[in-house]
């Protein structure tokens, strides 16, 4: 139990962190396990980013003719600027990991209905905005690597069927990735994504706080406590740990960077960036259209209508809506990982074999048919086992095509060879 904190005790550091924090918060609220501390893992990520991005910016030089070049001088030859480009680039690594964890967060307790609708709009768009930063930022490099990841990548949109073609030319600047993508690219990652960013996520926190902080597990047993230093100190420990956590996996592990980008010599096989590498096997798979439009369309149209459901107040907050949620989480994410394993195995050894004999209309249709079938056949498992209602099929849902989509993401990075070829 605390007293109403006074006025008078405010300097500036504790007026600037009351911009971002309320004078008193619950203290179920910052208990760690509440958050993971996962929305200020994020800024401060982004703080990191914009720093020793900025810094990159003075010796970096966004031609295909010296682009390279001032890589390796920035490397080899610049005080501490090996350690400027390994932090940045481990730190957006770790950027797509967090705020996607934070994404389950807000998902899996349920915080993303009523008054913070707008904001899980918002942190979606942030999430596009991380993969646009990380995306963009692949090419900067202009080494082998980059040049064929965003090739592979910036070709995929050519599958939308009328618009394709004209939006993946216009990113490039041209029907091939050269150095007018890479002035575009440039120009997007350094100044327009940040603006963007920015933006979007000062809207985003002062949703947090107009919805009154965090949903909490058990909203009736409220106990108020001050916010300096029971949350700060908790924050600050969390940010020490990153830095340093960032600072020696910086030191220890350099940033990817082959030799310089050949045009004329595409390397076997060609990996998109491991965030899209789930959606280059997913193309092996089934029909492109299918991979690039329909089913990222029904899966994003899937997160942005669901929030408008009327769910009961009481069950915001909890993790995993109700006590057998966790079970369902398990049985669903388990079947999914089995099923796209095996499919994928079933589809590249018996299924594409009989494609090729098939007419090409029905390429790629039937393991979409498969899947569907499969995961229909997952939920009435999950009806039958545990009679779930409507918000407990949105959480199996979501998790057999998460779980499918880090399964196929995997199979991708490690198990595939020259041509793309399934190798153990
Ligand atoms: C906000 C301002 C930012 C600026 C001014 C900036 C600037 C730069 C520059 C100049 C490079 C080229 C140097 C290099 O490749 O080593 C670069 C690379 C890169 N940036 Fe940024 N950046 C910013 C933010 C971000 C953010 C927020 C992310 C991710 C969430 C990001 C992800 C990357 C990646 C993945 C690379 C390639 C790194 C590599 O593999 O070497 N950047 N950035
Ligand atoms: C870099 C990007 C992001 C930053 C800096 C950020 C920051 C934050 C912070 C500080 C909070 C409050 C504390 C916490 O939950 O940890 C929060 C809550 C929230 N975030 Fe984010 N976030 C980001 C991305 C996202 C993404 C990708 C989503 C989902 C798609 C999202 C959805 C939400 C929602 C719905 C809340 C409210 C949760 C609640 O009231 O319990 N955010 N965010």
């Amino acid at each position: 139990m605390t007293s109403k904190p006074s006025k008078k005790s405010y300097g500036i550091f504790t007026t600037f962190l009351l911009h971002l924090h309320p004078p008193m918060v619950d203290k179920s609220a910052i208990k760690f396990t509440r958050t993971f501390g996962l929305g200020g893992i994020n800024a401060l990520l982004f703080v990191i980013l914009a720093v020793t991005g900025v810094l990159l910016r003075f010796s970096y030089i966004p031609t295909p003719n010296q682009a390279y070049e001032s890589i390796l001088n920035l490397q080899n030859q610049t005080f501490l600027g090996g350690l400027l480009r390994n932090l940045h680039h481990w730190s957006a690594k770790l950027m797509v990991i967090t705020a996607f964890l934070h994404l389950l967060r807000v998902f899996f307790t349920q915080s993303i209905y009523f008054e913070r609708k707008r904001n899980w709009f918002y942190g979606l768009g942030l999430f596009a905005l991380i993969l646009a930063f990380n995306f963009t930022g692949y090419l900067l490099p202009w080494d082998q690597l980059s040049f064929w990841a965003v090739t592979v990548v910036s070709n995929m949109p050519y599958y939308i069927p009328f618009v394709g073609e004209g939006l993946s030319n216009f990113l490039r600047g041209g029907p091939d990735v050269d150095g007018h993508t890479l002035l575009n690219f440039y120009n997007l990652h350094t100044s327009i994504l940040p603006l963007l960013f920015v933006v979007l996520m000062s809207l985003h926190f002062y949703l947090v706080r107009k919805a009154k902080g965090v949903t909490l597990e058990n909203p009736e047993e409220k106990e108020m406590v001050i916010v300096m230093p029971n949350l700060v100190i908790r924050e600050t420990l969390v940010a020490l740990g990153l830095f340093i956590g960032l600072l020696l996996v910086s030191m220890l592990f350099a940033a990817p960077l082959l030799e310089y980008a050949n045009p004329q010599l595409s390397p076997n096989p060609i990996k998109a960036p491991w965030y899209f590498a789930g959606m280059q096997e997913l193309l092996i798979h089934i029909h492109p259209t299918l991979a690039i439009l329909v089913v990222p369309v029904l899966f994003i149209g899937f997160l942005f209508w669901m929030p408008s459901q009327e769910i009961k107040r009481e069950n915001i907050g909890k993790w995993f809506y109700n006590e057998q949620g966790k079970s369902i989480l398990i049985y669903s994410s388990l079947l999914s990982f089995f099923f796209t394993f095996a499919l994928v195995l079933i589809n590249d050894y018996i299924i594409a074999d009989m494609m090729n004999s098939l007419t090409p209309l029905l390429f790629g249709w039937i393991p979409f048919i498969i899947y569907i079938l499969l995961t229909i056949g997952i939920i009435f498992f999950l009806k039958k086992k545990f009679k779930i209602d409507k918000f407990e099929l949105f959480n199996a849902l979501f998790t057999i095509i998460f779980t499918s989509y880090v399964v196929l993401s995997l199979i991708s990075i490690y198990l595939r060879g020259n041509n793309m070829e399934l190798i153990f």
